[in-house]
């Protein structure tokens, strides 16, 4: 026999209260939800419950409403103003969050609105907790005029506040037009979806009307033109599921604030494990391109690498893995892509990466095969010499555990550059095959002998005399090591457990930097 479950009583008051917030929780809706749906989008609130651990989101200002009267703002029903905000659990751990709802009013951002993520974030820097911003939204609501830029400004204002504070992400799914893309980009990750993300200064009339030019939204400010062209954009994902997937990983290798390390977790590999693909990509003839992601594989715990910015600058590779069960961020060349040169590019995706990693106390390995910057018209005139420093200066001042193996070439300036012991590597290891010189062999040659070259019966066959002998004193790590620039030549297959060892004894580190109010890193 089945019991009757008796209804808990509930006081007219409190019906009161259910009656409001289930009109808040309605939206925009039946119709505009039913669009939402067909335009290949989830609602606000689902994507809140996908986002965060089961039955953990409290909603805050539920029944915030808007005080604007133009344009018969008044008149208007506006649920929860457009924005759900609140606090809840992301594997285990607190953050903060807030969700636009494009049904309502298009998700666009009046002054209540704006206060709403106000008060979300100034909770995430209070507590000291993560704050996501998943974003919908036609932009600043038209009606409610400078109230609504003015409202932006206090959300820009936080994000710088909260900028190294606390970790700060935003998903873009839906639109994301004029100033309102900012926010996004004062974040530090920033997610798309394919197909229903965009984020664009102006949209395509404007741009017609302006340059001339015709595109899309796709082709203007898509999840591909961004992840790939811009660089705007850190993480793509095929569907909003996979992007709160990909959002949750990222979580868990960072700390809640600046103040803590991120979590460990229990190892899930062999400390000591050794590997033969390492010592076959070591014995390769120093011109073979090799991919940087198997030897990062090989280094990481389970074989695990998170990347970011996966399509952008695509030379330089970085991301997230595990040590020993530790959070560890990678910044590695990938001969692959440009033969692992730098350019300006590479370097601002370096930079960012590795200011975020110091922010959040998360130590750098950087594996290096780089033959220098990339040289070229386009490269100087784009700044390479202002843009390429950003990587310098962050490699400089970052004062987290930073250990680096040189896995092949260090060349020229990218030698000092890619975390060397001169700009205070804590641990720098070489493979038996790097060659640390000022210049390859061929170019060494090329300036050092131009007049023996000139005078030769045989240009070529001196030219690769002088070639050979080059290599056998420069093209190797001995002459770094015997100065102690490279603390230890080890077997490319003790890798993993060599870097592990570093980073273990690394774990006390702490550094006191001059006292000032901040440094001026070249932009
Ligand atoms: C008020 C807005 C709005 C806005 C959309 N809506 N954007 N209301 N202010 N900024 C309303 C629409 O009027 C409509 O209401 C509903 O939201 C859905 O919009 P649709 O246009 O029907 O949807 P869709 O066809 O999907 O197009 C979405 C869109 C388009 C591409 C976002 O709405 C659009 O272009 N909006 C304007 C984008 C923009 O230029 N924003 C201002 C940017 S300047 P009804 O009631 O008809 O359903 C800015 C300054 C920030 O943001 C400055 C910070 C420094």
């Amino acid at each position: 026999m089945s019991e009757k479950k008796e209804r808990p009583l509930v006081s007219p008051k409190t019906q009161v209260l259910f009656d409001k917030k289930a009109k808040v929780e309605a939206g925009g809706g039946p119709e505009r939800r039913a669009a939402q749906k067909a335009s290949g989008k989830l609602g606000a609130r689902e994507r809140i419950d996908l986002l965060v651990d089961d039955d953990s989101f409290e909603e805050i200002d539920a029944l915030v409403e808007t005080r604007a009267t133009d344009f018969g703002l008044d008149k208007k029903y506006m649920a929860a103003d457009g924005v759900i905000t609140g606090f809840a659990r992301i594997n285990g751990r607190p953050v903060c969050l807030y969700a636009q709802d494009f049904t309502v009013v298009g998700g666009s951002l009046g002054l209540a609105h704006a206060m709403k993520i106000c008060k979300a974030m100034d909770m995430a820097i209070t507590a000291g907790v993560p704050v996501i911003g998943l974003c919908d939204s036609g932009g600043a609501r038209i009606q409610e005029g400078v109230e609504s830029l003015g409202g932006y400004a206090e959300i820009f204002y936080r994000n710088v506040d909260a900028s190294g504070y606390v970790p700060q992400i935003s998903a873009i799914l839906g639109p994301c037009a004029g100033g309102a893309v900012y926010s996004p980009a004062l974040t530090d990750f920033i997610f798309m979806v394919e197909g229903t993300s965009h984020m664009f200064i102006t949209g395509p009339d404007v741009v017609k009307a302006a340059t001339g030019e015709t595109c899309d939204f796709e082709t203007l400010g898509g999840a591909d033109t961004h992840s790939r062209l811009s660089g705007v954009c850190h993480f793509t994902a095929g569907s909003e599921h996979d992007c709160f997937r990909q959002i949750r990983e990222l979580l868990d290798f960072l700390p809640q604030n600046c103040r803590e390390k991120p979590k460990s977790v229990m190892p899930s590999d062999d400390s000591k494990r050794e590997s033969d693909v390492l010592e076959r990509v070591g014995e390769l003839e120093s011109k073979k391109a090799y991919k940087i992601h198997e030897v990062i594989w090989e280094i990481a715990d389970g074989h695990r690498f998170f990347e970011v910015q996966k399509g952008f600058a695509r030379n330089l590779v970085a991301g997230f893995i595990r040590l020993d069960g530790e959070s560890i961020g990678v910044v590695a060349n990938n001969p692959q892509v440009l033969s692992g040169a730098l350019d300006i590019d590479a370097s601002e995706k370096g930079a960012r990466f590795i200011n975020f990693c110091d922010s959040f106390n998360i130590p750098l390995l950087t594996l290096v095969d780089v033959p220098g910057y990339w040289p070229g018209l386009e490269q100087e005139h784009g700044g390479i010499i202002r843009r390429g420093a950003k990587l310098l200066y962050s490699f400089c001042r970052a004062t987290v555990p930073k250990v680096t193996v040189v896995l092949r070439k260090a060349y020229g300036g990218a030698y000092d550059v890619m975390s060397s012991k001169h700009i205070r590597g804590d641990m720098n290891f070489a493979w038996p095959c790097a060659e640390i010189a000022v210049m390859g062999p061929q170019g060494a040659v090329n300036i050092l002998y131009k007049a023996e070259l000139k005078a030769a019966r045989d240009p070529e066959k001196l030219r690769s005399e002088l070639v050979q002998q080059y290599v056998d004193k420069f093209a190797s790590p001995f002459q770094a090591a015997k100065r102690g620039y490279i603390d230890e030549i080890i077997e490319a297959r003790k890798t993993r457990p060599k870097v592990i060892r570093a980073f273990n004894f690394l774990k006390g580190k702490k550094v006191e930097r001059l006292p000032k109010k901040h440094g001026n890193i070249p932009l």
